[in-house]
């Protein structure tokens, strides 16, 4: 059995239905259903005895303790995070908390769960903390892409809380032994993406009509990834990745962010032709992120050759698939817009 965290949010969801569809080792998935988990997202599982939701904070210890004295998982697989740029620069207290003192909890939960084991189950035990590439900060338009030797520049609080997260995982393996692997991955996109980040956005904004908010000029650069792919890796470090050792994640799919808009505005204009013209009309340039980063590329050669992985999907394959799942779950994406997620939108672009 796998100990998952944060498996109802957007990768996590998309991990355990990956890993069950693949595998019938069970899954205790351990969410605190912020603002960003929905159970909707496991709907398919229902009834599904490999998959043991327990509702819960990553920073209680003794919740942590009880499910690895209970379970016995012979692997932790760490999404648990404040995940939301944006978020992070209107109140960054919550991403200290959940990603640096959250991680630091389950790394000291692991490591008494892990010095119980005989020395067999030591060597199979496995902690793999998923991160991010916005830890190595932001590239110039000829810089090379981040490789794992990249130095750590993060710029925004959420990048930083990351990178603070990464350090003390580096430090568990160098200090303790606990065997841990990170993986840096750039932006996923795929179903089940919160329509607060840009491809989700985008798709419900011009859906209902309203303005597309490009940020600063667009033309910052981000390296997409369709989730599943993201999945693949991880489980292929899980199986074969060396511990104290990290693998950097990304589909060689770098793209402005005008680019995307243009994409999904151009696809929207064939699956679901809008009568009052192409839903181009709707860009509209708003005021800038702070700090915003320029651009993030990942060099993905280590997991290529090391692990054999490699991206099944396309960023024009991937794309389409997201646009089509977006448009046969519009109940999934109005659920979420009728909540708390109306005070968000008017927190983020009101003053833009
Ligand atoms: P998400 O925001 O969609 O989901 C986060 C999940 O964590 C939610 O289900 C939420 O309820 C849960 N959570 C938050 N705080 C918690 C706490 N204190 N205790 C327990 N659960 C808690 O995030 P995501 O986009 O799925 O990202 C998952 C992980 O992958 C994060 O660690 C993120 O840094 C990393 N990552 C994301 C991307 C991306 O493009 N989305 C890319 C690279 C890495
Ligand atoms: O690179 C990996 C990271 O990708 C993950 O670690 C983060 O968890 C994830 O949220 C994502 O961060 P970004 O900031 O890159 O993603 P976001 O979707 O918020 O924004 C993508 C780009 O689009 C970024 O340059 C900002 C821009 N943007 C975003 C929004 C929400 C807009 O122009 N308008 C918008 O309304």
């Amino acid at each position: 059995m796998i100990l998952v965290t944060g498996g109802a949010g957007f990768i996590g969801a998309n991990f355990v239905l990956d890993w069950l569809s693949v595998s019938d080792e069970p899954v205790v998935n351990l969410d605190a259903l912020t603002y960003a988990g929905n159970l909707e997202n496991l709907a398919s599982l229902k009834g599904d005895p490999r998959h043991i939701f327990v509702q819960g904070d990553i920073c209680d210890r003794e919740l942590v303790d009880r499910l690895f004295a209970e379970h016995q998982p012979r692997a932790i697989v760490h999404f648990a995070a404040e995940s939301h740029v944006d978020r992070s620069i209107h109140g960054p207290g919550d991403f200290v908390r959940t990603n640096v003192t959250g991680t630091f909890t389950l790394l000291e939960a692991a490591r008494g769960h892990w010095m119980s084991l005989d020395e067999a189950g030591k060597a199979a035990f496995r902690f793999h903390h998923v991160s991010t590439d916005e830890v190595y900060g932001s590239l110039g338009p000829n810089d090379p892409a981040f490789s794992e030797t990249k130095t750590y520049e993060p710029n925004s609080p959420y990048s930083a809380s990351k990178a603070a997260s990464d350090h003390l995982v580096r430090a568990w393996h160098h200090t303790y032994g606990l065997p841990v692997t990170t993986s840096n991955c750039s932006n996923n996109y795929g179903p089940y993406h919160f329509p607060e980040k840009l491809i989700p956005l985008m798709i419900a904004n011009a859906l209902a009509g309203k303005p597309l908010p490009v940020y600063g000029d667009g033309q910052q650069i981000r390296d997409w990834l369709y989730v599943t792919d993201h999945c693949s890796a991880i489980r292929a470090v899980l199986a074969q990745g060396t511990p104290g050792e990290v693998y950097n994640v990304g589909g060689w799919n770098e793209k402005p962010n005008i680019e995307i808009v243009h994409t999904l505005c151009a696809l929207l204009d064939e699956l679901k032709p809008d009568p009052a013209g192409s839903y181009t009309r709707l860009i509209t340039y708003v005021t800038d992120r702070p700090g915003h980063d320029r651009r993030y590329a990942i060099d993905a050669r280590k997991i290529e050759r090391e692990l054999g992985w490699r991206p099944a999907e396309t960023f024009e394959t991937g794309i389409r698939k997201t646009v089509q799942w977006y448009l046969a779950n519009q109940e999934w994406v109005a659920h979420i817009l009728s909540g708390a997620y109306r005070d968000w939108v008017e927190t983020n672009y009101a003053a833009r």
